[in-house]
This record gives C-alpha cells, sequence and structure tokens, in this order.
C-alpha cells in the first residue's frame, strides 16, 4: 500500500506543480466566503482515486472534495489533493499532496509530497517514517522558549475569532517563534522531521492529518488533541503535535483559554 501512496501523491504533487498559475475556476465552498477549491484540487484528487481503485478497488476511499465513496472496508484512504489551496492560488509555493490509510481506527500508512521542495515523506506503522528515504526524528527541544511552533487558522474563524486568536498571542511571548504556513499536512511533516517542535489547530479535517498522525508518531512525536487524548484523533478537529517532550508545556499554554 505504501507503494501506490507513494506513486499517486508523486503523480498528483507533478501535476500540482505543473499546474501553478494555469487555474481557470475558483469556487468558494458552501457558507465559507473564504474556503477555496480549484479545478485543479478536484483533477488532483481524480488522478490519485484511480489509481488507489486500479490496485485496491475493494478499500474504502475518502477524499476531501469527492467525500466518502460506498465501499464498506477495513481500509479507508483518506486523501487530500491539494493542502494549502489558499497559498496555490496565490502561487505561493507552499502546498502538497497528502495520502493516509486508515485500518480499523489506526493511519498505518503515510505519504506527503511536497513538489516544490521535491520532499516526499513517508512512514508505515511500526517503520519509522523518512524524508526521501532517509530516516527522520523529532527535534529534542526541551524548553518551549526554545521551540519554533507553528499553527493553522480556520476557515470560519469569523464565527469564533476569541479561542484562536488567544491561543496565538499567548504561545508568541512563550516560544522561539510561532509561524502560519498555511499547510497543515507539511506542518506535521516538519514535526516529523525535527524543523518545527510543536503544532496547534483547531479544526483540522481527517484529510489535513491522517498521513501527518502517523509520520509525527513514526518519528518519536505525540498528537493528541487539547485534552491530551489520543482516542479518535483521526476525526477530532483540536490537534496537538510535538517532539512529545514540550506536549505537557505546550497543554498548558492551550488550556490558558477558558472554552477549548
Ligand atoms: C487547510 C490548510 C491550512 C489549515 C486549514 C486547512 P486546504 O487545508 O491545511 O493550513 O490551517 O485548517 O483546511 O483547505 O488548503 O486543503
Ligand atoms: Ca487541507
Ligand atoms: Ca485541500
Amino acid at each position: 500500500m505504501l507503494n501506490i501512496a507513494i506513486e499517486a501523491a508523486l503523480e498528483a504533487g507533478k501535476f500540482l506543480k505543473a499546474n501553478v498559475g494555469k487555474i481557470k475556476h475558483i469556487e468558494r465552498k458552501t457558507g465559507q466566503e473564504t474556503n477555496l477549491v480549484t479545478e485543479i484540487d478536484r483533477q488532483s484528487e481524480a488522478l490519485i482515486i484511480k489509481k488507489i481503485k486500479e490496485h485496491f478497488p475493494g478499500h474504502a476511499i475518502l477524499g476531501e472534495e469527492s467525500g466518502a465513496d460506498s465501499n464498506a472496508s477495513d481500509y479507508k484512504w483518506i486523501i487530500d489533493p491539494l493542502d494549502g489551496t489558499t497559498n496555490y492560488t496565490h502561487g505561493l509555493p507552499i502546498f502538497c499532496v497528502t495520502i493516509g490509510v486508515e485500518y480499523r481506527g489506526e493511519i498505518i500508512v503515510g505519504a506527503i509530497y511536497d513538489p516544490n521542495a521535491d520532499e516526499l515523506y513517508t512512514a508505515e506503522k511500526g517503520k519509522g517514517a523518512f524524508l526521501n528515504g532517509k530516516k527522520i526524528s523529532v527535534s529534542t527541544t526541551e524548553t518551549l522558549i526554545n521551540a519554533l511552533v507553528v499553527t493553522g487558522f480556520p476557515y470560519n474563524v469569523k464565527d469564533n475569532p476569541d479561542n484562536v486568536i488567544e491561543h496565538f498571542v499567548n504561545f508568541l511571548p512563550v516560544t522561539q517563534g510561532v509561524r502560519r504556513l498555511g499547510s497543515a499536512a507539511i506542518d506535521l511533516a516538519y514535526i516529523a522531521s525535527g524543523r518545527f517542535d510543536g503544532y496547534w489547530e483547531m479544526t483540522l479535517q481527517p484529510w489535513d492529518k491522517a498521513a501527518g498522525i502517523l509520520l509525527v508518531k513514526e518519528a518519536g512525536g505525540v498528537v493528541t488533541n487539547f485534552c491530551n487524548t489520543d482516542t479518535d484523533i483521526i476525526y477530532n478537529p483540536n490537534t496537538l503535535a510535538t517532539n512529545g517532550i514540550i506536549h505537557e508545556q505546550m497543554l498548558k499554554v492551550i488550556r490558558m483559554v477558558k472554552k477549548i
């Protein structure tokens, strides 16, 4: 399965890169002015699904753009064909393809491909995490004040701006820096490779993080919700991913916001 996830991620990633600046239609997703989708997102998803169906016709698929298919299977492919759509529409080269395979509630295969950096992140449960074939590990940063952390903002920030902004403001003075790249999967891949020490986001979807969860865990890190449990972590929107060492320190800052 990992080979097919890799083949699909590479093919779709190259397609995305080749089509930068060639978007014909930008639509707004229902009710959300800033949540964009383009024909490139849909075509990328179609490429990935075609490849999966060729090799695993009985497996279930959950794609951001096409939703869940009707297959009942213990294996579910969870796909974001273009993570970082807003960046993509502006020609900002921070976007990727991310594909995870869930088996009975756990991610067992993950592939994230960043075509701009030509970086392929891969993981299989129990076998470690890799960047372009080389083993990677989370950072060894011990204190929050030495940590570079990253976050993302939800598209519906207008409905509930307070929590999002409060967390951001609370992290700024107690870390070495806070970044916002605009691609949750790249954020998680960078936790796995030790570039970032911690990442939090409040409204992630399963396709944003399926592969990233496995990468972080296989690289020695920890992924939980804001209550510090990993039960149903794929489907829980609140996400905290760290090198493990600073996990409790980040939770403490998150708990400073009353309604989480
Ligand atoms: C978004 C990006 C962004 C994150 C949002 C996601 P999309 O995915 O990952 O970084 O902050 O929560 O929805 O819409 O570009 O696939
Ligand atoms: Ca996404
Ligand atoms: Ca997407």
